[in-house]
């Protein structure tokens, strides 16, 4: 297996859908200039969704356009979130080429989330994803709620792999398995991945989006990595939460994810003080503290013993 690992970047999109405040344009803009600079490739940088279901991305149409100017954006990749042909429509008007469909592995969810069964939400997709692949797009189909539901409790490894297979039949390049309330432990991670290579999926194919809402998601990322899954989300500042999924805290931090891939040898190629300072500018941005543990420790110089980039 290789020894690089995808970190796929979800601040300005999860990060900042959950928020009381909702930043204006301009600050969204910088704050994808930081995670670039800090290196990221892969960016979650809005959603084409209803701005009533999420006011705080509502700016996506204004947003998108931006990205091409942004320094450092060059090669980079900036996936939206699209629920259905209107936020498609809109997505190639501003002129996304990347774009996320989700879905759940249990209805309740969904139901509530995009207003649709699960079996509903494919049927949606399916012409998404035909005008996506017309156009090239990279493309990732979210199966949340795939460690546990907030409405119906356990969550079988079996029905996340199901919806995941049919995403992929839909043509997704990638499936992405949430821990969207973060109730998943790292020997639920060993069994699902498992259990989807044995249904023939890729392990290059899959990744994993770990909110840390009980302080389990680095060790999840572990048991990723153990099982050969080299793609895990983020967000720098450890924001975000999911309005339709009630318990739902932060994403893992980016910060304190480089600081775990760095200091046990996985190679990246994000720099910490460079996330640091990307996760800093969002909590200001928010008017919170940066309460990640990396960004209240700061990194560890191996060579000194001191502590590096304290916050
Ligand atoms: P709906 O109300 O069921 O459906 O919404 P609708 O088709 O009747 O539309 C209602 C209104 O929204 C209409 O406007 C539509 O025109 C408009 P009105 O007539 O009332 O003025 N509308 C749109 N406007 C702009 N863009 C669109 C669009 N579609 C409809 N694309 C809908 C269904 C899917 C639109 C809605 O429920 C929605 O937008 N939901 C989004 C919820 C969301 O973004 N949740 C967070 C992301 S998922 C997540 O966080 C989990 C994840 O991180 C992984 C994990 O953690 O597990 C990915
Ligand atoms: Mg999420």
């Amino acid at each position: 297996m290789s020894d690089l690992v995808r970190i796929y970047e979800v601040g300005p999109r999860d990060g900042l859908q959950n928020e009381a405040v909702a930043l204006p344009t301009d600050a969204k803009v910088r704050y994808i200039e930081l995670l670039l600079a800090a290196g990221l490739r892969e960016i979650e940088a809005t959603s084409f969704v209803s701005p009533k279901a999420i006011p705080q991305l509502a700016d996506a149409d204004a947003l998108v356009p931006r990205l091409s100017e942004v320094p450092g954006s060059a090669g980079a990749r900036f996936p939206v979130l699209v629920p259905n042909l209107r936020g498609m429509e809109r997505a190639e008007a501003a002129g996304a080429q990347a774009l996320a469909v989700f879905t759940a592995a249990t209805d309740a969810f969904t139901e509530r989330n995009i207003g649709m069964t699960v079996a509903a939400s494919l049927d949606a997709f399916a012409p998404v994803l035909r005008r996506a692949t017309e156009l090239g797009w990279w493309r990732r189909g979210y199966v949340s709620t795939a460690f546990g539901c907030p409405y119906t409790g356990a969550v079988a490894a079996e029905r996340a792999v199901d919806v995941a297979l049919r995403l992929l039949d839909l043509g997704v390049d990638e499936v992405c398995f949430g821990d969207t309330i973060g109730v998943g432990v790292p020997s639920q991670v060993a069994v699902l991945t498992g259990t989807a290579v044995a249904a023939g999926i890729p392990l290059d194919r899959i990744a994993f989006h770990f909110h840390d809402t009980r302080g389990t998601a680095l060790a999840n990322v572990s048991a990723g990595l153990d099982a050969g899954v080299r793609c895990f989300d983020s967000a720098a500042g450890g924001t975000g939460g999911c309005p339709y999924a009630p318990g739902a805290a932060g994403n893992l931090a980016t910060e304190d994810l480089v600081y775990f891939l760095d200091a046990s040898g996985w190679e990246h190629g994000v720099d910490l003080d460079r996330v640091l300072e990307a996760a800093r500018f969002a909590a200001a941005a928010l008017g919170k503290p940066l309460t990640t543990k990396v960004g209240q420790a700061g990194g560890w110089d191996a060579s000194t013993g001191a502590p590096t980039s304290r916050a």
